[in-house]
């Protein structure tokens, strides 16, 4: 069979489930900027806010307001809605529909590997919802009804991704088809794990119960600067290679979200700071902090004035996004043998 050749395209998503972190930040979106910049790629974003719904009930008022604040993350980080797709999961119902198909292609055994799954739904997976169970095979149905080529994301979603890959080549195989492409992951910078400010072994979460372990993008200048002087460090001066903060994940932490911020390897950043004490790092990285995130902040608040154009934005680029999910649909159904009349 010959080799279908897509159109290289990224596509990612972020659930709109309160509150963007640095480490979606620095994970993540920081990422779609550069690959929209790029030049070489279409690319898709997306706010999910089918899969903010898996893991609890969310008061409807603050959905919707995640949703719209997520989106002003999104354009105050950089995203311009021209050069890019920015969308709302729900509002492109071919994904739903596309991940009906995927839950029959999927198998339980893998979605019970999945170890967000497993963390997710813990003791009592009784009790979980069956949405909870099959977000992966929704997450798979995001990217592949865009046939998208490339997923910039964190470390944590590699397995997911991973499943994506299964799915695709699954449908490509039942149905004899080169249909779906074969997604590669874009896990890349200094920060594709950025870590609990008060915990260097655990991700820094938006669920975390404590303020203090993470910096949210609504954050001002003073509560940035604060929680970075507060974070946990110990009390060695830094190494001059990276190879000295392997039993450090405290320290290696903040050398990481440096790098990150800086856009520069750890070992520039040690190259630089070597032989520093924390009070002192500390310091240095509370300043370069605010002066990438304060701007950020302050022009989400600014967005967040005018939910109107916001809601414009989200309604004009469903509307695009539909002009290449529809036909993808469409010949999935063709594919499977579903009457299209
Ligand atoms: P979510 O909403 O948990 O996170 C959004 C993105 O941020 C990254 N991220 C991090 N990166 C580094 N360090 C951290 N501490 C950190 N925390 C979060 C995540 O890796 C992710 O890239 N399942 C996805 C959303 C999704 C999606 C998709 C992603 C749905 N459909 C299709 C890509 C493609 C999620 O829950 O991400």
């Amino acid at each position: 069979m010959a080799k279908t050749q897509f159109t290289p395209r990224a596509f990612s998503g972020i659930q709109p489930s309160g509150g963007l972190t640095l480490g979606n930040y620095l994970g993540a979106i920081k990422r779609f900027v550069e690959m929209q910049d790029a030049g070489s790629y279409e690319t898709v974003y997306c706010m999910v806010d089918l899969h903010a719904i898996t893991a609890r009930l969310i008061d409807p008022a603050e959905l919707r307001n995640n949703t719209r604040e997520l989106c002003a993350g999104f354009i105050a980080s950089g995203i311009d809605p021209e050069k890019s797709i920015l969308i709302n999961q729900s509002q492109v119902p071919e994904h739903a529909q596309l991940a009906w198909i995927f839950n029959c292609i999927a198998r339980m055994g893998w979605m019970g590997r999945m170890t967000q799954w497993k963390d997710k739904s813990g003791k009592n997976a009784e009790a979980a919802s069956l949405g909870l169970f099959a977000y992966p095979a929704l997450m798979a149905a995001d990217i592949l009804i865009y046939h998208a080529t490339h997923v910039p994301v964190g470390d944590d979603q590699k397995q997911h991704l991973e499943l994506t890959r299964d799915i695709a080549t699954k449908f490509n195989h039942d149905y004899g088809v080169d249909f779906f492409p074969i997604t590669k992951p874009v896990i890349e910078g200094a920060a594709t794990r950025v870590m609990n400010l008060q915990d260097g072994t655990r991700k820094m979460s938006k669920s975390d119960p404590s303020e203090k372990s993470r910096i949210n993008m609504t954050d001002d200048a003073d509560t940035i600067a604060k929680k970075i002087r507060k974070a946990k460090t110990d009390p060695d001066p830094l190494p001059d290679n990276v190879a000295g903060l392997t039993a450090r994940p405290d320290a290696r932490n903040l050398v990481n979200i440096y790098a990150g911020l800086a856009d520069t390897p750890p070992q520039a950043v040690l190259d630089e700071h070597a032989g520093a004490l924390f009070g002192h790092f500390k310091g240095a990285l509370a300043d370069l902090a605010v002066s990438k995130l304060a701007p950020i902040s302050s022009e989400m608040s600014r967005l967040m004035q005018d939910t109107t154009e916001i809601d414009r934005i989200l309604g004009r680029g469903a509307e695009r996004a539909r002009e290449i999910t529809v036909p993808i649909l469409e010949k999935t159904y063709d594919i499977i043998g579903m009457i299209r009349s």
